[in-house]
């Protein structure tokens, strides 16, 4: 928290040292007060808020949202928004700064309702990204214009590749089991856990071996507490599966089991993003962090930004869901992969 803190403050202050030299094209602030002088006049001006700007993939959102503002020639302001409290005031601040509209990833989906209000209020545009706004009976709020990953699909190929892994290493079932590590408050996330449970059984592994450990925070320290808890339960296994909503989940299992003495030879994590593990892949022996989904960041910041551009400009409206895929990557072939995705050079 403390760690979050203190980077969320650095962002502020670059933003505001780089307003001050007069040389930066998009601003980055913690919910507070974006600095006009900031953004230069004329232009159009976006916001793109994320919950969790300390994670890797929200960076990257933002680093090709900053290509799309680039090569359109708009301004673009990088807001982190933790909680309701602080996006509310992120969209108050974006209006009262002259912008258009924003792309928003919510810290909490059941705001979807407040802010879809708030930016209504001052005429903002708004696309929602990766997590999707609930209205108050708990469904999906369809006329708000989203962008996302086939959740449940992606889930599905994690599923897969973890049994065809399990079967390459010979594992015994009996002595094998899932870690399924959930997040169950979120859509996405649940629908990505239950894909991998889907495949699992599909292939044959038994549902009374696949184990849920719910974290209560999305992210390493919230997944390492619930996989702790888990293995305490099931002295037994000896070959672990780890599942989870994204890499982090998977890392925070993956950190838990090395605890417990669990290495690469036993252990098999795939995640979701392949964003968050390149770090993993980049150590000299393997972990059981075994791959990742590597999502398409590029579509998820540069195309909402590009969207919500033109539909200020031109009025040209979005479509109202737009969903992505994902390719796995490990460590054979993530630099490969990386570069002809444009995320790494
Ligand atoms: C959620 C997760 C992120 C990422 C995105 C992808 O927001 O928290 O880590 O997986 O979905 O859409």
């Amino acid at each position: 928290m403390t760690g979050m803190k203190a980077k969320l403050s650095l962002y502020l202050l670059l933003g505001l040292s780089l307003a001050f030299v007069g040389c930066k094209k998009s601003t980055e602030t913690s919910g507070e007060t974006p600095t006009p002088s900031a953004t230069s006049a004329g232009k159009i001006k976006l916001g793109f808020i994320v919950k969790q700007p300390e994670e890797p993939w929200f960076q990257l959102e933002w680093k090709f949202a900053d290509a799309a503002a680039k090569e359109d020639g708009f301004d673009l302001i990088k807001i982190g928004a933790t909680d309701g409290e602080k996006v509310l005031a992120a969209i108050d601040n974006l209006a009262a700064n002259g912008a258009k509209g924003f792309v928003i990833c919510t810290p909490d989906t059941r705001l979807g309702p407040a802010i879809a209000a708030r930016a209504k209020s001052h005429d903002l545009k708004l696309i929602s990204v990766d997590d999707r706004f609930l209205g108050p009976d708990g469904k999906p709020i369809e006329d708000v214009h989203y962008l996302g990953i086939s959740a449940r699909k992606i889930g599905q190929s994690v599923g897969q590749a973890l049994s065809d892994e399990m079967k390459k290493r010979n594992w015994p079932a009996a002595e094998t089991a899932a870690c399924v590590v959930t997040f169950d408050e979120l859509d996405t996330a649940k629908e990505r856990t239950e894909g991998a449970q889907e495949s699992l059984k599909a292939a044959g592994f038994a549902e009374d071996k696949m184990f849920k450990a719910p974290q209560k925070t999305s992210d390493i320290p919230g997944a390492f507490d619930a996989v702790n808890i888990l293995l305490t339960q099931h002295p037994e296994v000896k070959h672990w599966l780890i599942c989870g909503m994204n890499d982090n989940a998977v890392l925070g299992g993956v950190r838990a089991m090395e605890g417990r003495g669990f290495k690469a030879d036993d252990v098999v994590g795939i995640g979701i993003n392949g964003t968050d593990c390149i770090v993993e892949f980049e150590k000299p022996s393997a972990t059981g962090f075994f791959a990742s989904v590597l999502l398409s960041a590029k579509q998820h910041g540069f195309q909402t930004s590009d969207m919500l551009y033109k539909w200020v400009k031109d009025g040209t409206e979005p479509p109202l869901d737009t969903r992505t895929t994902g390719v796995i990557i490990n460590r054979e072939n993530f630099k490969q992969v990386l570069k002809e995705q444009g995320v790494r050079d």
